[in-house]
Formats: C-alpha cells, sequence, structure tokens
C-alpha cells in the first residue's frame, strides 16, 4: 500500500463528527508529545500533514486522513495532557473508550509511547480497552533516536514482554520518525490492516 498519497479530510471535535462508519479505519493514540503526528508524518512521507509542536496537546482535534477511498488514518487528540481541565479530560477518556467500542470500521490501533517513559497508567487503560474490544494493537515506542542501540534493544524486549499482560493481539516495534528506526515493520503491519 503506498501511503503517500494520503489527503487530510476533515477535523471532527466530537466521534459523532466522524466520516460513516464504513471502510477502515486506524486510530493513533497516545500521551500527548508522543509523537503521533510526527508517525503520521512519516509514514505517509508528508512533512506537514499533521501538525506537529512542541507543546504537548497541540492536537486538539481529532483529524482524519484518507490513503484511498473508504482507507482512513485518525490523528487522535493526545491523552493525559496536564494542562486539560479534569471534566475536559474525563469527557475525552469516555469518548476515546466508546470509539474504541463501538467503532466497525475501526480495524487497528497504534498505541504510541515515548521509548524513555513506556506504559504509563493511561496507555495501560488504553492497551485494555482495546483488546478487551479485540482490536489488534500496534505499540511504537517512538522517538527511539534517543537511547543508544543496547538500551533500545533492551526496552524493546521489555516491552514485549509487558505486553503479554493484556493478551489479545499487540505487537511492539519501535519507532523514530528522526532516523526511520522502525518504518518497515509500522509499514507493514499498518498496511495489512487497511488491505483487509
Ligand atoms: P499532541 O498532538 O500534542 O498529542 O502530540 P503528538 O503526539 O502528536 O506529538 P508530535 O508528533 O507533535 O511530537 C511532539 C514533539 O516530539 C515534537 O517536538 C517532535 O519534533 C518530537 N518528536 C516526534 N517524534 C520524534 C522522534 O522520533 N525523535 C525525536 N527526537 N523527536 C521526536
Ligand atoms: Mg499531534
Amino acid at each position: 500500500l503506498n501511503f503517500q498519497p494520503t489527503q487530510f479530510v476533515t477535523s471532527a471535535a466530537t466521534i459523532s463528527q466522524l466520516p460513516a462508519d464504513d471502510g477502515v479505519e486506524i486510530a493513533f493514540a497516545g500521551r500527548s508529545n508522543a509523537g503521533k503526528s510526527s508517525a503520521l508524518n512519516t509514514l505517509t512521507r508528508q512533512n506537514s500533514l499533521a501538525r506537529t509542536s512542541k507543546t504537548p496537546g497541540r492536537t486538539q482535534l481529532i483529524n482524519v486522513f484518507e490513503v484511498a477511498p473508504g482507507k482512513r488514518l485518525i490523528d487522535l487528540p493526545g491523552y493525559g495532557y496536564a494542562k486539560v481541565p479534569l471534566e475536559v479530560k474525563e469527557k475525552w477518556q469516555r469518548a476515546l473508550s466508546e470509539y474504541l467500542q463501538k467503532r466497525e470500521s475501526l480495524k487497528g490501533l497504534v498505541v504510541l509511547m515515548d521509548i524513555r517513559h513506556p506504559y504509563r497508567e493511561v496507555d495501560q487503560e488504553l492497551l485494555h480497552w482495546a483488546t478487551d474490544s479485540a482490536i489488534p494493537v500496534l505499540v511504537l515506542l517512538t522517538k527511539a533516536d534517543k537511547l543508544k542501540p543496547g538500551a533500545r534493544k533492551t526496552t524493546l524486549l521489555q516491552a514485549r514482554e509487558a505486553a503479554l499482560v493484556f493478551g489479545g493481539d499487540v505487537r511492539v516495534e519501535m519507532f523514530s520518525s528522526l532516523t526511520k528506526i522502525g518504518l518497515p515493520q509500522a509499514e507493514t503491519i499498518i498496511s495489512d490492516w487497511l488491505n483487509q
């Protein structure tokens, strides 16, 4: 599957504003600043498709992209952003769990976690929701360039071990938008999901 022709479709403020629930959809989720938007840009070879920022919480809307007709990539807002009021946070968590449970076209969830601090509480919650809903998960350990090769490898193996706790189909790879570590692996898995 060629990701390069990916185009922006729309921004939705709520799950209910998403496009019709048909075709195949893959969502990118993770804590604020984990590198979701950067990973989307790396995957699609487009530097400014999804907006990235040094300021956590940049992506406040659900951004919808189309790789091909009926094949969508979804950039979800980061969860656990400290400066967002608790009320807003809780509302978003409810919306996210509902999306994972009810969205028929959702065929895969990419969970991005900074390789230097993986499996924070909110990440674990998300992984439980996804596996409970039988949604295949790809965990990407982002910013892998921040660790030396040895530390990277150790963290990857530990993260794979930790993934077993969630049961279900959870794969773990490292990833770097900077050096493109893990890009072929991510591409293969996401292509397979989109092609079903
Ligand atoms: P929100 O939209 O706020 O939830 O953030 P996000 O998860 O979309 O993160 P984003 O892609 O905007 O990246 C956050 C910051 O991390 C930016 O400053 C990026 O340049 C940086 N970053 C992203 N990926 C990598 C990477 O692979 N390596 C390094 N070194 N920095 C990265
Ligand atoms: Mg973003």
